[in-house]
């Protein structure tokens, strides 16, 4: 029996319904493939966490159990969709590594790899626990993610994506070539620079505007209500503002 506080168990089932026939509807309309995020705090990290998933049924207790609402969220998405439509997990730990270690968040990711249930594999650190963690200011070096990332990456084949303060393509590159991943996430990189690739591609990587890692724009701006970026005036009013509507000289 669960607590009378948790989700019923036709509720989970009317949640794996609901991402399954959301998949459905992204795949018609034309897109490759979805995510699930379940890492970060969110609730599918929150069923896997030995102390946050309280529950006493089917649901909670072993780790069979707290992975099973994963597994089924997978399950039906993959029922839903074609066999060409991509299926990936976001996952991490908590930086508190008693809710949800590295270890136990590779043994997840081990175990959905071996059912066949995702395509690749997006690797993140923190929660809402542990706000700061999962976006480092500028005290935290480039990689800062790492030594969590190596250790939830363990033992994965599928490719691989790592995440956390890699600024400019020459930090992104420099992953790559280590074999710490296949891909690299670059999420405040690409708001202090939305042309961060464009401006690679075409040889001028010494013009691109690298984020220096101060979140006062960007997530503390979310928080205030509205987002900005400190090195980035065009955040918020692309329209007129971006750097494709500025007349080069
Ligand atoms: C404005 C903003 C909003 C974000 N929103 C989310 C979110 O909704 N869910 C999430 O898991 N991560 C979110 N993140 C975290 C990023 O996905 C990423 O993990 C984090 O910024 C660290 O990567 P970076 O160093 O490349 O910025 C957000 C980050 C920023 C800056
Ligand atoms: S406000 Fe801009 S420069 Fe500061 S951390 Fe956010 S994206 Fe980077």
């Amino acid at each position: 029996m669960a607590p009378p506080i948790a989700m019923s168990t036709d509720q989970i089932a009317e949640l794996i319904d609901a991402y399954a026939k959301a998949a459905a509807r992204v795949e018609e309309a034309g897109v490759h493939g979805v995510e699930i995020l379940a890492g970060n705090g969110y609730l599918h990290s929150q069923f896997l966490s030995p102390v946050l998933n309280q529950r006493l049924d089917e649901y909670g207790g072993t780790f069979q159990n707290r992975i099973r609402f994963l597994l089924e969220t997978l399950q039906a998405i993959r029922t839903a969709t074609s066999s060409g439509f991509a299926l990936g997990i976001r996952i991490g730990d908590s930086s508190d590594q008693r809710i949800l270690s590295s270890e136990e968040v590779n043994a997840v990711a081990v175990r959905v790899q071996s059912e066949g249930l995702i395509d690749y594999l997006n690797i993140t650190h923190g929660d809402y626990y542990f706000h700061v963690d999962r976006y480092a200011g500028m005290d935290q070096p480039v990689g800062y993610q790492l030594p969590f990332s190596e250790r939830i990456g363990r033992g994965i084949t599928v490719p691989k994506i790592i995440i956390g303060r890699y600024a400019t393509l020459d930090d992104a590159e420099q992953a790559l070539r280590a074999g710490d991943a296949d891909l690299v996430n670059m999420v405040r990189a690409t708001i202090a620079d939305p042309m961060l690739v464009v401006k690679g591609r075409e040889g001028k990587a010494s013009e691109i505007r690298p984020c220096i890692g101060c979140n006062q724009g960007c997530i503390g701006g979310v928080f205030a209500g509205r987002m900005s970026c400190t090195v980035n005036p065009a955040v918020g009013f692309e329209a007129t503002l971006s750097e494709a509507n500025i007349a080069q000289g």
